[in-house]
């Protein structure tokens, strides 16, 4: 199957291409040179924030299914530029969008915990999404195109991604580990609740969702356990044999750009009944986690 991926230099990406490579004929599609190790896999240089060139690469591959990672992730970034954030959380995504409908292709589009307010979180793909701050808006605005201009299209909403892949961008999994190591304390907040995901399980998740179902509309596709940002510290530190100082520090201790959601987190049931590669427990996750970490030291 001709299966292309958004994002590709990303977290989430890059596990998927890796995860396609060998098996699929495979477009990954990133902004700028490629970033990952070597494969069989063919690449596009394609700025979704661009008005055309995701789409047009799109429609010369003539993907028949398409995962959408690629966003503008950087929450803070997206509060200070929010034309920025528009272009390519909404515009790139109705461009992936418009190419999947003209094709046509199956797309899934990968959105996030952020489009609720956390107020009363975990939240089930029944809840009313109430974003607060530019990047959870605009996340949403493309959660809507891609449902509205890509018919039969699924939204797969992830959480708090990390990855020990070699080359993986930081995350606050990576600093956890890389701070204790060192013997410096590690700051987490401690009011922050989220579903912690595994990039490489969330990219499996989103790939059997794309290419081995025809479920449409939103699905919950993060890690399995709602917990705490301390929580989640204390538990990659007891796997990776670390100890050290772990401080939970309330969130508005910290003057950030962007709002960020409290009681947030994901209810993972759904797509656990529908999936063979549906959401993992935290502490799985973390083995997972911590046997890439050991490859990527090796
Ligand atoms: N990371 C999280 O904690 C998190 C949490 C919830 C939901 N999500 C969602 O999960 C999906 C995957 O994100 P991720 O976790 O893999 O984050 P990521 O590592 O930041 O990946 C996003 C990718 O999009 C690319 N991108 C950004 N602007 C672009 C542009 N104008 N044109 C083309 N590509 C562009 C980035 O390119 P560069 O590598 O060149 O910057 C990056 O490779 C996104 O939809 C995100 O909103 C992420």
């Amino acid at each position: 199957m001709r299966v292309a991926v958004t994002g590709a230099n990303g977290l989430l990406g890059g596990e998927a291409v890796a995860q396609l490579a060998g098996s699929h004929q495979v477009l990954a599609l990133g902004r700028g040179p490629c970033r990952l190790p070597p494969g069989p896999f063919a690449w596009a240089d394609a700025d979704l924030g661009d008005g055309r060139s995701a789409e047009r690469a799109l429609l010369d591959f003539g993907a028949q299914a398409v995962l959408h990672a690629g966003a503008h992730t950087d929450v803070d970034g997206c509060e200070r530029d929010p034309d920025a954030a528009w272009r390519v959380n909404v515009g790139g995504t109705e461009q992936v969008a418009r190419a999947c409908r003209a094709l046509p292709a199956r797309l899934v589009a990968v959105s996030t915990d952020y489009v609720f307010d956390g107020r009363a979180g975990p939240y089930g793909e029944e809840d009313l999404p109430c974003p607060r701050g530019v990047y959870a808006r605009t996340k949403l605005c493309g959660e809507e195109a891609a449902l509205v201009l890509a018919p039969g299209a699924a939204v797969a909403r992830v959480s708090v991604v990390y990855s020990g892949r070699p080359g993986a961008k930081p995350t606050f999994a990576t600093q956890i580990v890389e701070k204790l190591s060192r013997g410096e304390p590690v700051k987490a907040f401690a009011d922050q609740w989220v579903s912690p995901t595994l990039a490489a399980s969330g990219a499996a998740t989103c790939l059997e969702l794309l290419l081995e179902s025809d479920y449409a509309g939103v699905l919950h596709a993060s890690g399995a356990t709602v917990l705490d940002r301390v929580d989640f510290a204390e538990r990659v530190a007891r796997r990776f044999g670390l100890r050290g100082q772990i401080l939970g520090v309330p969130t508005a201790s910290v003057k950030l750009p962007a709002p960020r959601p409290l009681r947030g987190g994901l209810r993972v049931e759904r797509a656990r009944r529908l999936l063979r590669h549906g959401p993992i427990d935290a502490d799985e996750a973390i083995d997972r986690f911590h046997a890439e970490w050991q490859r990527r030291s090796a």
